[in-house]
């Protein structure tokens, strides 16, 4: 998807800046051998009420750890250290109990293949039926009537003849706006997409990038958007967040991220978008690829993927700093920045 123009941005909910969810410091862990490997590395993130963050980075850049540790979903064998507050509750370190309570109800999840929230053989009345008793203790009559309204507020044609079919009936469309249906069940308060439409072709990437703008400005729901596409972050999101090899690089207002970018990094991911770095420009893949946890360059990380190193770049690792107008950015060389 190539990127859109930074538009003005809606104005942010009176109570966006109260901090929905803060997650600050946030590390994940594997065991290799007598270490510990870091796979995501002192990531910060906040998330105000009716808000978009857009999290973009390539493939296996730490994103969906980063989202499975905020639903508590990681194995046990992973380790993981840092805060993540929900509506000022630590989250880290709660029950299980109060884990399963928080997902589904108050954080729901969409993911990449709508086939992993969908059972393949129940019917899709069933499917949201259960979600509504299980977590509303909704049934009968009213679950029905319930399951209807949300497949027409994620506009399924007719959603009452959509309840009596099976999931394998719908188009790759369809079936992942059934799953954002199932997500909205419990009306959460935030709305986790991992790459909701990395597998659906263009037209239809723009119809459910669209629905989730709608579902933001309908119901005040805020979404944490995660792609590895900078063009579909930037089509929906408020804020920008890129991650490489595990770590925030840059981070601001959309406008500042998209039309602005600082850290070299974002910079080659948006020559790297169909018309990214301008209407006639050519489409500059980021030579080489992502270094492997465990095998990260001293120094800078992305050092030798990038034009502008220098020789600090090789042995200091740059700290996250603020810049000017609420951006944040790992490199201290800022080749990008106001001379
Ligand atoms: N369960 C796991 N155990 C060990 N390593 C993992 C696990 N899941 C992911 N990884 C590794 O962690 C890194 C980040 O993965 P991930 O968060 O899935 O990246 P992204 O979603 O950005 O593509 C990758 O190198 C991946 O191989
Ligand atoms: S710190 Fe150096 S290597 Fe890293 S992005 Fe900045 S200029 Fe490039
Ligand atoms: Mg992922």
């Amino acid at each position: 998807m190539s990127v859109a123009t930074p538009s003005a941005a809606p104005p942010p909910a009176a109570d966006a800046k109260e901090g929905l969810l803060e997650v600050s410091g946030l590390s994940v862990s594997r065991r290799e051998r007598r270490d510990w490997v870091k796979l995501v590395d002192g990531v910060d993130l906040s998330l105000g009420r009716g808000e978009v963050l857009g999290v973009c980075g390539e493939s296996g850049s730490g994103k969906t750890l980063t989202s499975l540790a905020v639903l508590g979903l990681l194995p046990a064998a992973l380790k993981v250290t840092g805060s993540i507050r929900y509506r000022g509750e630590e989250l880290r370190g709660a029950s299980r109990r109060r884990l399963r309570g928080v997902r589904g109800r108050e954080i729901a999840v969409v993911w990449q293949d709508p086939s992993t929230s969908l059972h393949p053989l129940l019917n899709v009345g069933t499917q949201l039926t259960e979600h509504l008793r299980y977590h509303l203790g909704l049934d009968g009559a009213a679950a029905e009537r319930r399951a209807i309204d949300l497949l027409a507020s994620v506009r399924v044609p007719d959603p009452a003849a959509a309840l009596r079919a099976r999931p394998h009936e719908f188009s790759g469309g369809l079936r992942q706006r059934i799953a954002i249906a199932i997500a909205l069940a419990c009306e959460p308060k935030i709305l986790l997409a991992d790459e909701p439409t990395t597998a659906l072709d263009v037209t239809v990437q723009a119809e459910i990038l669209r629905l989730l703008r709608e579902l933001v400005d309908e119901r005040q729901v805020s979404v944490i958007l995660i792609s590895h596409d900078l063009g579909v972050v930037s089509s929906l999101a408020d804020r920008v967040q890129v991650m490489y090899a595990g770590r925030v690089v840059e981070s601001g207002r959309r406008e500042q991220v998209i039309a602005s970018p600082r850290h070299p990094y974002t910079r080659a991911l948006l020559a790297a978008l169909p018309g990214g770095a301008g209407p006639r420009s050519r489409i500059q893949a980021i030579p080489g690829s992502p270094p492997l946890p465990g095998h990260l360059p001293a120094g800078c990380a992305f050092h030798p993927r990038c034009g502008f190193a220098v020789a600090s770049c090789t042995s200091s690792r740059p700290a996250f700093a603020p810049v000017e107008g609420g951006t944040r950015l790992a490199c201290p060389i800022d080749p990008f920045g106001p001379k």
